[in-house]
């Protein structure tokens, strides 16, 4: 399969690592709409679902879908060398949405996904190697899992960029020291991984702890924080059963508009002068 037929020279990509070992922060939520939004704005993207929960999979394709395809059709073929034996190919699937490509997962995943990621030698490189081979895409999304294990670990090792969504709340923000942990033990084998930043997400305005949590945030971490938040909508749900991006189901929505506006922001982040005023190399300090 030629995936981009028009590509032959490799591209500037960039590839962005969205991590929390958080469950439910709005990891693969905001993965699978921003690939939208991406390709709205003419990249070619390619997300990797890094998550053996295979959620931005089932997104795309439905849980039945997603479920039968053989370990050699998703991510899990990377940490198998039998398996990968067919190339990049077979693992990356043309979605429904014009200009986005997935590397699915699926529970074959998890036995891939070990706890102690630092022993496993080469195989805490495989993710970067594929990506580096790759030169049909633009930009690179990595949906981790909610752990800090051998898959999230991969996504930091491949990524030049880390985005930590976290909803403003107690629960939400628990745990970030150690993201923060491992994001500087990334940078020690990855030195070009830099904090993109981190997307108040899920939000809710009417709730002061989120109004609170959301200023905590921005004194502790400052422009690290992005300034574009993500609210709790309806739009977001409706999309994936529609197996659409927010921005393509429901463009003239509040959450489509937003997440537009994100994938901007991001992108000036990522590109020219402004990354280099924005990226942090260091990870942040935890909230307190
Ligand atoms: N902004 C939002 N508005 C409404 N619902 C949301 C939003 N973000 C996430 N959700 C819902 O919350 C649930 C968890 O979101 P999501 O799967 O994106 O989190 P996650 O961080 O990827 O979770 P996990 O850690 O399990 O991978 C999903 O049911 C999703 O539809
Ligand atoms: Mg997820």
């Amino acid at each position: 399969m030629v995936i981009v037929k028009d590509r032959k020279e490799p591209v500037e990509r960039t590839t962005i690592c969205v991590i929390n070992q958080k469950g439910g922060a709005g990891k693969s939520t905001s993965c699978f709409h921003l690939s939208g939004a991406f390709a709205q704005l003419g990249h070619n993207v390619l997300v990797i679902d890094a998550d053996p929960q295979g959620s931005i999979s089932q997104g795309f394709f439905g849980s039945a879908h997603v479920e039968s395809l053989a370990p050699q059709q998703t991510l899990a073929a990377l940490f198998d060398e039998d398996r990968y034996l067919a190339g990049p190919e077979l693992l990356i699937h043309r979605t429904p949405v014009e200009r986005v490509w997935l590397v699915p997962a699926n529970d074959s995943l998890s036995v891939h996904n070990c706890p102690a990621p630092a022993t496993a030698g080469l195989k805490q490189f495989v993710l970067r190697e594929f990506v580096r081979g790759l030169v049909e895409f633009d930009l690179v999304l990595i949906d981790c899992p909610p752990n800090l294990y051998q898959c999230s670990w991969n996504g930091l090792l491949a990524a030049d960029a880390v985005m930590i969504p976290v909803p403003p709340e107690d629960f939400g923000t628990q745990g970030l020291r150690v993201v923060h942990q491992a994001i500087t033990e990334a940078q020690t084998l990855n030195p070009v991984l830099a904090v993109l930043g981190h997307l108040i997400s899920r939000y809710d305005r009417r709730l002061l702890v989120h109004r609170t949590y959301a200023d905590k945030l921005r004194q502790l971490y400052g422009p690290s924080v992005l300034a574009t938040v993500i609210p709790e909508a309806v739009a977001f749900k409706m999309a994936v059963t529609c197996r659409q991006p927010v921005t393509l189901s429901h463009p003239r929505s509040t959450a489509a508009g937003l997440t537009s506006l994100l994938a901007r922001e991001i992108l000036a982040r990522t590109e020219g002068k402004s990354a280099q005023r924005h990226l942090g190399k260091s990870a942040p300090r935890h909230v307190a």
